[in-house]
Formats: C-alpha cells, sequence, structure tokens
C-alpha cells in the first residue's frame, strides 16, 4: 500500500492496548461463553488504532476543513449545481439512494455510487478499482463528463477569484495555492475523516453484554462458516480489497476486466465494505438489489451465470430461512451510532 500510518503517540497506543486487554479479560467472565467473540474474532474484526493517510497528505484540521468545503461546493461543477455530496450524501449513507448514480444534465450512470465511509481502508478506489488511492481518483468525477462536467483549467481561476478560498488554500497549504493538486488533497483528507462510527457488532467484540441479539451472532457465525461471506467480506472493513464475480444477472459490465484484461477478471468488482450498510440500499455496483433480504438471498442460491466468470467462493448454500435472517440482523449490527454533521457554509465571495 502506498501510504503512510499517521502514528499516534506511542504512550497513547500502549495504554489503549492494555485497556483493551482488560474488557476482554473481563467480558470473558460476564457473557456466557458462546456468545463471546473469540480472540482471533477481536483481532481481526475490531477497528485498528490508525486511520491510514496519504502520500505526502499527513491530515490537518485546516486541510480537511477546505476539503469539506470543497466536498459541498455545487460550484466544483460545470453547472455550478452538483456537488460531490450530491450523490454522496451524508444523510444516505453518503450514497444517494438511487440504482445508479444521476449526473449532469440529469443522466443517469451506469453504476451506483458508493459509500465514501471509510475508503480511507481502501487500496483501490471505484468498483473497477482503477484508482490507487483517494488523491488519484478525486479529481475525475469533477471533470467526467457524466458527473460534474468541470474543466479544471475553468475551475481553478473560480477558486481563485474567490477570496474565502484563497484563504483556506492558503491554511491548508501555505505557499502551493489553488491547484489540482491541494483540490485532489484537500478533499482525500476530508474523506478520510468519514470512517464508521461505533456499532452494536463492535460493543460486542469489546465485550458488552447484551447488545447484539442472539439471532445476529448467530448470523455472524453462520456469515464465517456455513455461508463463507468472509471468503471476500473480511477484517474490520469487511473488504478483501479484492475483485470477484459473484454472478449477478444481465450484466454487460465486464468490471476489472477492463482494466486487466484476465479472463478470471470478467464481470470481478470490488469487494465493497459492508459497514452501515443497511444505510445504502440499493446494492451492488447496478443496483441490482433492494433489500439485504433480496442480497442473502442472491448468495444462497450461489448467484447466476452472467457473461464473466463466476468466482469459485459463490456456490450454491442451502441456508434455512431462519439461517438467512440470522445473517440480515447481523449485516444490520454493522450500522454505527450517528454522527452528528455540520455541512459547512461555503464562501461566496
Ligand atoms: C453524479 C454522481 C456523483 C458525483 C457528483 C460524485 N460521485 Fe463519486 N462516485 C459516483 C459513482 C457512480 C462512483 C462509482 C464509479 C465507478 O466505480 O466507476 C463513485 C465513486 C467514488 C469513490 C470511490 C469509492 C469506492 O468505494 O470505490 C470516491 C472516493 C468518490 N466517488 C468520491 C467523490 C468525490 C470526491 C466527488 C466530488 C469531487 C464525487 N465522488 C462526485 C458518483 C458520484
Ligand atoms: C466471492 C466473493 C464474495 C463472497 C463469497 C461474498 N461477497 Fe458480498 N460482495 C462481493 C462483491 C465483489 C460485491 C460487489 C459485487 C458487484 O456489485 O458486482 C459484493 C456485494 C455485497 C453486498 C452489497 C454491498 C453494496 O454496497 O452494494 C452485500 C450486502 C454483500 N455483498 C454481502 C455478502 C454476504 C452476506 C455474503 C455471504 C452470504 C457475501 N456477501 C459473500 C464479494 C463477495
Amino acid at each position: 500500500m502506498k501510504q503512510n500510518t499517521f502514528r499516534r503517540n506511542a504512550m497513547t497506543k500502549m495504554i489503549a492496548t492494555v485497556l483493551m486487554g482488560v474488557t476482554v479479560v473481563l467480558s470473558a467472565s460476564v457473557v456466557s461463553a458462546a456468545k463471546a467473540p473469540s480472540k482471533e474474532d477481536v483481532k481481526k474484526f475490531l477497528r485498528p488504532m490508525e486511520v491510514p493517510q496519504g502520500k505526502n497528505n499527513i491530515s490537518t484540521p485546516e486541510r480537511v476543513e477546505l476539503g469539506k468545503n470543497l466536498f459541498f461546493d455545487p460550484r466544483l461543477s460545470g453547472s455550478n449545481f452538483i456537488s460531490c455530496a450530491t450523490c454522496h450524501n451524508p444523510s444516505l449513507g453518503w450514497s444517494d439512494a438511487q440504482p445508479t448514480a444521476i449526473g449532469h444534465g440529469m443522466g443517469t450512470l451506469d453504476r451506483s455510487t458508493p459509500t465514501i465511509l471509510n475508503t480511507a481502508y481502501q487500496r483501490f478506489q471505484f468498483w473497477d478499482g482503477r484508482a490507487r488511492s483517494l488523491e488519484k481518483q478525486a479529481l475525475g468525477p469533477i471533470e467526467a463528463g457524466g458527473e460534474m462536467s468541470q474543466s479544471l483549467d475553468l475551475l481553478i481561476p473560480e477558486l481563485q477569484a474567490i477570496p474565502g478560498y484563497v484563504t483556506l488554500f492558503e491554511a491548508a497549504y501555505p505557499g502551493e495555492g489553488v491547484s489540482k493538486k491541494t483540490i485532489a488533497k484537500a478533499i482525500s483528507a476530508f474523506e478520510r475523516t468519514i470512517v464508521s462510527s461505533e456499532s452494536a457488532f463492535d460493543r460486542w467484540l469489546k465485550g458488552v453484554d447484551g447488545v447484539m441479539s442472539d439471532e445476529a451472532i448467530k448470523g455472524f457465525e453462520i456469515f464465517k462458516g456455513k455461508a463463507n461471506c468472509t471468503a471476500c467480506h473480511d477484517g474490520f472493513n469487511f473488504s478483501d480489497n479484492g475483485f470477484h464475480n459473484i454472478g449477478l444477472k444481465d450484466m454487460e459490465d465486464m468490471g476489472r476486466y477492463a482494466i486487466k484484461p484476465i479472463k478470471v477478471l470478467k464481470g470481478a468488482f470490488k469487494t465493497p465494505t459492508l459497514r452501515d450498510i443497511d444505510l445504502t440500499s440499493p446494492y451492488m455496483h447496478n443496483g441490482a438489489y433492494k433489500t439485504l433480504d433480496e442480497v442473502v438471498d442472491h448468495y444462497d442460491a450461489g448467484g447466476f451465470k452472467n457473461a464473466g466468470t463466476l468466482s469459485p467462493n459463490m456456490k450454491k448454500l442451502n441456508l434455512s430461512k431462519k439461517e438467512r435472517k440470522a445473517i440480515v440482523a447481523f449485516l444490520k449490527s454493522l450500522t454505527g451510532d450517528p454522527v452528528p454533521f455540520t455541512v459547512p457554509v461555503l464562501p461566496v465571495q
């Protein structure tokens, strides 16, 4: 991964590790053995101590503030009407509740809007992974004809003419001015602050009793075991950062294959995070499913034959109705506590 990590003070880290150990030990005595997470689960699924940082773009409050303004500013688009947040809307789990996105001139795009939640932890950006960092991703949608349809050569003087922005850029990147680089870096610094908050599942991992229903705990066991979901949705962010064809119906989009023309990647898309998944319906790169029940039914059937190469990890699961319901209950336990969010007041002059 071409990313540096932000190191917290070593002492804080040590204390936190010790405290975490204490919580785990305590929990073992309170929670009945069958319902307690295993040590391996705690290690694997608990949030890492550090949020990965961008190369040459260590986060500062000024950078995040500038990025937040840019993310919410419709003047970044050719129409002056569409911002990043139009599609990545904080009220809709940082997505848009559409099967596939609607962009410039109300045109419908071919793919659905992924959440920007936890993109800091992703090795690849976009459904086909064509950008290897947030910095490399950020300018794409501004210039894309179907999305914001704005020439950066026009945008830069537009921003330079707003004194409020000049001040924000100077505070964030002293001496660097308004440029493609500083725009991309600031937006990325902001995106890295959009990380999932604590969910019932996380509290359960930390040993808090009574926060996960028995059904959700059973769902987690099936998720890891019989249903084999962790073959792809693994670790804290529930993604292996890999690309797979899960056998969606009627698929023309060949996904990763367009970036890397290898047969196994025909129709393969990036494994998305499952954090806050209950907030971001419809699901899949093409918005094929509206509910989590439909998604689980899809996996239960082992996927459909499509024009691509089905992943060898897609097999009929023969789950009972109860088991399918338990998986959905588990997926819903991954929704983090609501995080208060204040939209910025943008510089007008
Ligand atoms: C018209 C709706 C729309 C707008 C506006 C938009 N996006 Fe997106 N965004 C999408 C869609 C659709 C994708 C997936 C495209 C693909 O994978 O080919 C995406 C993908 C992304 C991703 C990758 C996420 C992942 O998990 O792979 C990030 C990050 C992102 N957008 C950030 C931004 C930023 C920053 C802006 C503003 C500069 C922006 N988007 C503007 C619709 C939009
Ligand atoms: C072979 C790897 C693989 C396995 C196994 C797998 N998934 Fe997925 N999952 C993916 C990929 C890849 C996508 C995105 C597919 C696409 O859009 O084309 C996805 C999408 C999803 C989505 C929709 C996410 C979104 O934001 O749209 C959910 C929910 C989901 N999977 C849950 C599960 C569950 C539950 C299981 C087990 C029953 C499971 N997955 C098994 C790879 C996998």
